[in-house]
């Protein structure tokens, strides 16, 4: 297992490129098998859920060649067959995108049940509901979602809840479907948007993605593209909030500002400057920032993924901030590990209480998934002496070359195995 050592109490300083986003990529990886023709996707973010997903689809027949780490060239039509068991996908949430696209070209799929996160309970239903409303048989049997048609007919759906991955995943089922679907109560994200932005670059008709009615017309085939994925909002809003919470003064490059509107307005909300510009943001703080309430929603609302991140923020805000977790109901594990650090915060329910403290102390701790370990990253660049992240393998799922990124930054961090003690006090003693 591979740990993060951190000296805390250095200023991030510097330019930093946000890589592709993550959770737009997972979606349109699967949307490739949509089609026969090569495809060649760009800005691919090197991280491992993509290499699980790309492994996946080369199990079932697509030819997979990776330019580079983050250019990769696929063609779909040698696939054989439509079930995917592959423990792999077991890790990972976006696998179960391969359901929507491989029901939406060959009318079958299986794929074991998504893994993901553990932040709450993570039901599919909108997913499947979706998928029988188009005319499929769709369940879940054997730890595997399954769904099968005759043929899909476009259909009017209505999500009970906003979903980014039931949205994605009927875009990609009815894309190839008779007639029109309408998605309603549909999810807003970037993300969401990219991957209907890159199935109409491969000749689907969508319309309205970013808005909550999402119109698809379904077409006779897709064929080849060349597309490069948007920045990830997340990744660029967890350097942002690691630059305000580290004193530093961050230019954060290769974003789309209007995706990070959210964090933006509390970050100068709680006393952080943030200076906008085409493609980059600036984010400096000098002084101990303010206390707030923030609440999760999804886009254009504060992200759930920043969550984690903004809490530690507020950990030594002045006063008393409030964060409600409105989306899922078990993402505030993280917290018992910013305890070791000398956070004052207390959970109740979906809110958490963070009585501002003069300073985080370093400690071990261990991360419980991507979004909290960054968390325990950037509370270890806040805090005094050292820190060590176990269990980094969660943030290697959603973060490329996260401690290059910041010792770019300045940082003081190495990433090294969790037996490896030789290494770390060398590197306690270097930077002492
Ligand atoms: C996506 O998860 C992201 N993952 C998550 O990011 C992100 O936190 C989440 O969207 C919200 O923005 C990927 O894109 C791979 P949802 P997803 O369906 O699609 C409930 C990260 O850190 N729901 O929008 O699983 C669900 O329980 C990850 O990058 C149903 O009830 O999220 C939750 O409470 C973590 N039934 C809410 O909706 C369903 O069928 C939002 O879930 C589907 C969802």
């Amino acid at each position: 297992m591979d740990q993060y050592v951190i000296k805390g109490g250095i200023p991030l300083q510097g330019e930093v490129t946000v890589s592709g986003a993550k959770n737009s990529a997972l979606g349109i990886l699967a949307a490739t098998v949509l089609t026969d023709e090569q495809v060649c996707i760009k800005n691919l973010p090197d991280i491992s859920d993509i290499d699980i997903l790309l492994n996946a689809i080369e199990e079932i027949g697509a030819s997979v060649t990776r330019k580079d780490r983050n250019t990769v060239l696929i063609c779909g039509a040698n696939i054989k067959q439509t079930t995917i068991e592959s423990e792999n996908v077991r890790k990972i949430r976006g696998s179960y995108y391969l359901v929507g696209s491989l029901l939406g070209r060959f009318k079958s799929a299986g794929v074991l049940m998504p893994g993901g996160c553990n932040i709450g309970s993570r039901p599919i239903d909108q997913h499947l509901k979706g998928f029988r409303a188009l005319g499929a048989d769709a369940e879940i049997t054997h730890g595997m979602v399954k769904a099968d048609a005759k043929e899909l007919v476009g259909a009017h759906i209505y999500f009970d809840c906003t979903s980014v991955g039931a949205t994605i995943n009927l875009m990609l089922a009815s894309c190839l479907a008779k007639g029109q679907t309408i998605l309603e109560n549909s999810a807003k994200e970037p993300h969401v948007v990219d991957v209907a932005n890159f199935l109409n670059s491969m000749g689907a008709n969508i319309k309205g993605a970013g808005t909550d009615i999402i119109r698809i017309t379904g077409v006779e085939k897709l064929h080849k593209s060349t597309y490069s994925i948007i920045p990830d909002q997340i990744e660029a809003g967890t350097f942002m909030l690691a630059a305000a919470a580290t004193k530093g003064d961050v230019v954060v490059k290769n974003v789309i500002p209007k995706h990070l509107e959210a964090i933006t307005a509390k970050l100068v909300e709680i006393g952080a400057s943030v200076v906008e510009m085409d493609d980059a943001v600036r984010v400096t703080a000098t002084d101990r920032l303010k206390s707030t309430s923030v609440r999760t929603y999804p886009y254009p609302g504060f992200p759930t993924d920043l969550q984690a991140p903004m809490t530690t923020l507020l950990s030594v805000s002045s006063e008393t901030s409030t964060l409600t977790e409105s989306i899922f109901d078990g993402r505030f594990k993280y917290v018992d590990e910013l305890a070791k650090m000398s956070a004052k915060i207390k959970v109740e329910n979906n809110v958490a209480v963070i009585t501002g403290v003069d300073r985080l102390t370093g400690s071990k701790v261990v991360a419980s998934d991507l979004r909290a370990g960054a968390a325990l990253v950037i509370a270890g660049l806040m805090a005094e002496g050292f820190t060590t992240v176990e269990q980094i393998e969660y943030v290697e799922r959603g973060y490329e070359n996260l401690e290059g990124k910041l010792r770019k930054l300045g940082a003081e961090i190495i990433k090294t195995d969790s037996k490896d003690e030789k290494t770390v006090k060398k590197f306690k003693l270097k930077v002492g």
